[in-house]
């Protein structure tokens, strides 16, 4: 069977996918992406005399090849098109540990409308959720509770209270908060969102609190249910510990709530550039599924990631259309046209490591669709947690007013200790 055929055009429905590959020891470049395209879809090893004219048909074809990257096609009758777990123990299942490739990554995914039209894809998306937080243009604005773990559900619920108080439209839990003994979910969610009332009434603005469900499955919807049942519009699951399957059960079949998907542990799938998954390929699987608002980095905090692939994250789960021709840069031209059809857009979040003194720097190459989140920058705030929203407040309030942040905090003395604390250059 031949694996490798450059004159292949894939077809309408079939899925694309570009592969980064490193040879393995003794095998060159062309055969370890024919390699790839076997294990991926019909083959193994060796031939065996069992191969008919149905595997022949469906069997995937790298057609491009541009060393180190490879072009494969996948027929969809190698899919159950609504399985995620099946499609990526096919195109990044075995063949991440073949002993023919050193290093492999799965840089990014051309989905077929067929695929598509099986995936329900964000419920609320960025239109959504702007409606019902009633903010139309500025980025949202939100903080995780901290320290991240050892405060009871009553200290939690009133640093929550602060933060709204101050400006925050979301106070979020942290990914390691589920429910612990000295902060069980349920007081935690009734206090927390009594909290909210106060806040909402005191503040006249809307209110949300994304309280973490993530346990085992049956748990995890209970959890759901229960914040549905209290009132709460939001759910947030760390999406790669969770799993697929787990995520896509809780948009089917949860109850309707916002999905904040946090994406603990991405980095050890993500994080090397020449082997895994990019976590442009992963977000383009989240939205797939149906999460509202998604993690793609800040390129400015804590956390590695560069800013030109945390801008194609960002265009890839937001845009309606994404084509190969949106930037220049090498790298990303090897990358492929994705229509999203019916599929809503995802909010992208940055978070970790952010302050005021970013703030400018973040909405310039990110711009004002935007979840913005600070847990160490509202709460390492000189006068408190309140006061801390505020500055964060101000700071997105003077760049939509396209105003210097310095010059801004002249008259904003909250925003003026956050500059004086941490200053405005990137973490
Ligand atoms: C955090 O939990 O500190 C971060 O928000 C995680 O980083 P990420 O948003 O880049 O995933
Ligand atoms: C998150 O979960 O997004 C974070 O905990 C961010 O925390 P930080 O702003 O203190 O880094
Ligand atoms: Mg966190």
């Amino acid at each position: 069977m031949k694996f490798v055929d450059t004159s292949y055009e894939p077809g309408k429905d079939d899925l694309k996918v570009v592969f980064r590959i490193e040879p393995g020891h003794g095998t060159i470049f062309k055969e370890a992406a024919s390699k790839i395209a076997k294990e991926s879809s019909v083959g193994t090893w060796t031939t065996t005399d069992t191969i008919n004219e149905r595997a022949e048909k469906i069997k995937a074809r790298v057609y491009e090849l541009n060393d180190p990257y490879a072009k494969i096609a996948y027929p969809k009758e190698l899919f159950e098109l609504n399985n995620i777990p099946q499609i990526m123990s096919s195109i990044a299942g075995n063949i991440f540990g073949m002993k023919s490739v050193k290093n492999l990554r799965l840089v990014d995914l051309g989905m077929p409308e067929k695929i598509l039209k099986e995936y329900k894809g964000p419920r609320y998306g960025i239109e959504g959720v702007r409606e019902m937080l009633e903010v139309e243009s500025r980025p949202l604005m939100g903080t995780i509770v901290k320290p991240k773990l050892g405060l009871d559900q009553k200290e939690h619920a009133k640093v929550a209270e602060k933060s709204w108080i101050g400006g925050c439209d979301i106070v979020k839990d942290d990914e390691n908060l589920t429910s612990q003994p000295f902060n069980k979910f349920e007081d935690r969610l009734t206090e927390t969102l009594e909290s909210r009332d106060r806040a909402e009434d005191e503040t006249g603005e809307k209110k949300v609190y994304m309280c973490n469900v993530t346990a085992p499955f049956n748990e995890m919807m209970e959890r759901a249910e229960e914040i549905k049942k209290q009132g709460g519009r939001y759910m947030m699951i760390d999406v790669v510990t969770v799993g697929f399957s787990a995520l896509q059960e809780m948009r089917d079949e949860g109850p309707e709530l916002v999905i904040h998907a946090h994406r603990a542990m991405h980095g050890a799938i993500t994080r090397k550039k020449e082997h895994g998954i990019t976590m442009q390929a992963l977000g383009q699987l989240y939205r797939l599924i149906g999460v509202d608002q998604l993690h793609i980095g800040t390129g400015v905090g804590k956390m590695e990631g560069e800013k030109n692939d945390i801008k194609w994250i960002k265009e890839n789960i937001s845009k309606k259309e994404v084509t190969e021709y949106d930037t220049t840069m090498e790298d990303m031209k090897k990358r492929l046209k994705q229509n999203w059809h019916q599929i809503k857009p995802v909010f992208p979040v940055s978070s970790g490591g952010l302050h005021p003194g970013i703030i400018h720097e973040i909405m310039d190459f990110l711009g004002k669709d935007l979840i913005i989140q600070a847990g160490g920058g509202v709460h390492g705030h000189p006068d408190g947690s309140k006061a801390g929203a505020k500055a964060m407040r101000q700071a997105i309030d003077a760049k939509m007013n396209k105003e210097n942040p310095w010059k801004y905090s002249e008259e904003k003395e909250e925003l003026k200790k956050a500059l004086e604390l941490w200053g405005t250059k990137p973490n």
